[in-house]
């Protein structure tokens, strides 16, 4: 193989490497958060997401959060902080109700949720 070709894909080889490498790190919060995130599901969210209540996806309902975990992080931590509506028209209400919550928390318990449901 041509010298200059092979350091080339070589050099994307290891580009891609650690892209994959940061995209990985990025989807694996700590067991704390993880922890956090469970405290505070079990508090204020489980009771429309563990059942599925008035078209809550379901946690752990790999097909319902698909496409809502594909649409990016940042934008579920919107969505649950602020409150949001669907194209169905089910209502995400801002922080789950609970206004005891921290941005931090909530996005927490996002963390928790999405890293149950892919
Ligand atoms: C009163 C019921 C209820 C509670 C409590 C609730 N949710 Fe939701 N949530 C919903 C419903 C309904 C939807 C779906 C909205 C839709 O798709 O139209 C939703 C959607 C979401 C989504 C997906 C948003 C998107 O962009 O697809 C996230 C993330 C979320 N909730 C996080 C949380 C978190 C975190 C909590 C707890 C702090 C919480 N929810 C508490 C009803 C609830």
């Amino acid at each position: 193989m041509n010298h200059h070709l092979h350091n080339w894909l070589l050099g994307i080889g290891v580009g891609l490497a650690l892209l994959m490498g940061s995209a990985f790190a990025e989807e694996q919060p700590s067991t704390e958060r993880l922890k956090e995130g469970w405290t505070v599901f079990n508090r204020t969210c489980t009771v429309c997401h563990w059942p599925g209540v008035g078209g809550a996806p379901r946690i752990g309902d790999k097909n319902a959060w698909k496409d809502r975990i594909d649409s990016g992080r940042t934008v579920l931590y919107r969505h649950a902080i602020n409150g949001w509506t669907g194209a169905s028209g089910k209502r995400m209400p801002a922080r789950g109700g609970n206004w005891n919550l921290t941005d931090d928390q909530v996005r927490a318990a996002v963390d928790y949720i999405i890293h149950n449901s892919r």
